[in-house]
This record gives structure tokens, C-alpha cells and sequence, in this order.
């Protein structure tokens, strides 16, 4: 099993794309560390993992808090001493005009969906070896619509950002990748006011969770091993621009 012995961590890992690779991860033998600011339902995906006698652990954390992000990865680190394979994986959208942006959403969008990826890669990295790190990006990193672009910016930047650190590190440290999805069928899709009024037009087929969960786990995997630096749209052909 590709994952045997490997510490995967995975944010937002409660739900939708980021619970679909913890259980991916976790019957392919790896140790889930779900990570999500949901109790609740941090525990159901743990209870699932452990209901086909996967291993799972659940971490309490607001991505969004440069603290919990600290000590997170540091509870993970004093009881496993590495980390194999971090999931940047929970976000936050807003749905409001820039001028009609409050700045503390602007910061809100961006501490959870940009700087936690800085802060997970800081602190995890000096405990990677042959890791990989996977950020889930988004179709509107490369082509947005009105109203969403805090998060749009967030995502073009986490590219920039994962581009750049497979620069700073070799791949026997770890690897760095983004996996960008299109229109995936879970809660944040349908909880989207644009895609509820058609302003943003979902074009083929709608994605499952475990469809982009294979996609992550190849990512991360070594059969990944020459992949480093780059985006892998998952969208059912929704982008023309790439
Ligand atoms: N669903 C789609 O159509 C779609 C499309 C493009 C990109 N994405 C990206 O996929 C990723 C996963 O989205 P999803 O659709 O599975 O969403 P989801 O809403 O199903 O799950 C997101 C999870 O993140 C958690 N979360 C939110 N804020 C958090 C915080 N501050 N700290 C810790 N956990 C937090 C939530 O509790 C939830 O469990 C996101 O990065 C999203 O931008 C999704």
C-alpha cells in the first residue's frame, strides 16, 4: 500500500475533499491526522477511517490561528517525530464586492486559505523527509468570477507560493504540488450564493470528493516522485485557458 507507515496530514480533513483523502490515505495504510476547526465532524471522519480499521487521529484546529497551527503540527511531531505528508486542504470564501469588503474578511480569507500553508510548510517541513506537500488550490486561481476574489487571490498566491518552495528544498526533503479542482459535489459548492443563482456557471460534469482524493493521493505519493512544483487541474475539463 502506498501509504504504509506514513503520517499524512490533511486540513479540513471534516469534510467533503478533505475527508475523502483522509479515508483514501488511510486504506492505503496510511496514519491519518485530520485536522479541521468542526469537532464533530473531525470525529466522524475519524470514526469512519477506524470503522474499516484504519488509524486516525483528530485535531482541534482554526487553521486561521498562527498559534494552533504551531501547536498542531507540534502535537503531531512529538508523538510521530515526522510528518510524511501534509494536505493544505480547509478554506473560507467570502461573496462580497471588494469595496464592500470588510479588511478583517480580506485578512480572515487569507490567514486560512494562504498564510496557514505558509505556517503548516514552516513548521512541518524540518520534520519532512521524501515528503510531499499538497495544497488544494481552485479553477479560480487561473479563471475567477466577480465577487469572490479574496479567494481567488488566495489560491493564485498558494500556486505561486508551492512553485516557489519546490525551489528551496530537494525532492528528498519533500516535494511541493497544488491540486486545483473544478465544481466538486460537496458542502462548500452547494453553501456558494453564485453557483445557487447560476452567476457562476459550472460547465461538464460535477466532481466527487474521491475523485479528487485520488487525484491528491497520486500527488503525494512516490509514484509522483519526478512531479514537483506544479498544478494539477481536476475540473472535468471546465478551464480552456490551460
Ligand atoms: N467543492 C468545490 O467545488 C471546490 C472547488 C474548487 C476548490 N475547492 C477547494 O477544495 C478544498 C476543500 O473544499 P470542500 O469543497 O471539500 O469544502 P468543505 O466545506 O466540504 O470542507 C471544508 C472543511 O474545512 C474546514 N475548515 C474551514 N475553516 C477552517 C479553519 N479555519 N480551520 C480548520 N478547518 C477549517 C471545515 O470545517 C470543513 O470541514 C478547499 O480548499 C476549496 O477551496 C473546492
Amino acid at each position: 500500500m502506498r501509504f504504509e507507515n506514513k503520517i499524512c496530514l490533511v486540513t479540513g480533513g471534516g469534510s467533503g475533499i478533505g475527508r475523502a483523502t483522509c479515508i483514501r490515505f488511510a486504506s492505503e495504510g496510511g496514519t491519518v491526522i485530520v485536522v479541521d476547526i468542526n469537532e464533530q465532524h473531525g470525529n466522524e471522519t475519524v470514526s469512519l477511517i477506524q470503522q474499516h480499521k484504519g488509524n486516525a487521529l483528530f485535531i482541534k484546529t482554526d487553521i486561521g490561528n498562527a498559534d494552533e497551527v504551531k501547536s498542531c503540527v507540534k502535537t503531531v511531531t512529538d508523538k510521530y517525530q515526522r510528518i510524511d505528508v501534509l494536505v493544505n486542504n480547509a478554506a473560507f470564501m467570502t461573496f462580497t464586492k471588494i469595496v464592500d469588503l470588510a479588511e478583517s474578511d480580506w485578512d480572515k480569507v487569507q490567514n486560512i486559505n494562504l498564510k496557514s500553508v505558509f505556517l503548516f510548510c514552516k513548521y512541518a517541513i524540518p520534520f519532512m523527509k521524501n515528503g510531499a506537500v499538497v495544497n488544494t488550490s481552485s479553477v479560480h486561481a487561473h479563471e475567477t468570477t466577480a465577487n469572490v476574489l479574496p479567494y481567488a487571490a488566495s489560491k493564485g498566491g498558494m500556486e505561486a507560493f508551492t512553485r516557489g518552495l519546490s525551489l528551496e528544498y530537494q525532492p528528498n526533503q519533500a516535494r511541493f504540488n497544488c491540486v486545483a479542482p473544478g465544481s466538486v459535489d460537496t458542502p462548500m459548492l452547494w453553501s456558494n450564493p453564485d453557483i445557487k443563482d447560476g452567476v457562476e456557471k459550472m460547465q461538464g460534469a460535477i466532481g466527487k470528493p474521491e475523485e479528487l482524493a485520488a487525484a491528491i493521493c497520486f500527488m503525494a505519493s512516490d509514484e509522483a516522485s519526478f512531479v514537483n512544483g506544479t498544478t494539477l487541474v481536476v475540473d472535468g475539463g471546465r478551464l480552456d485557458i490551460l
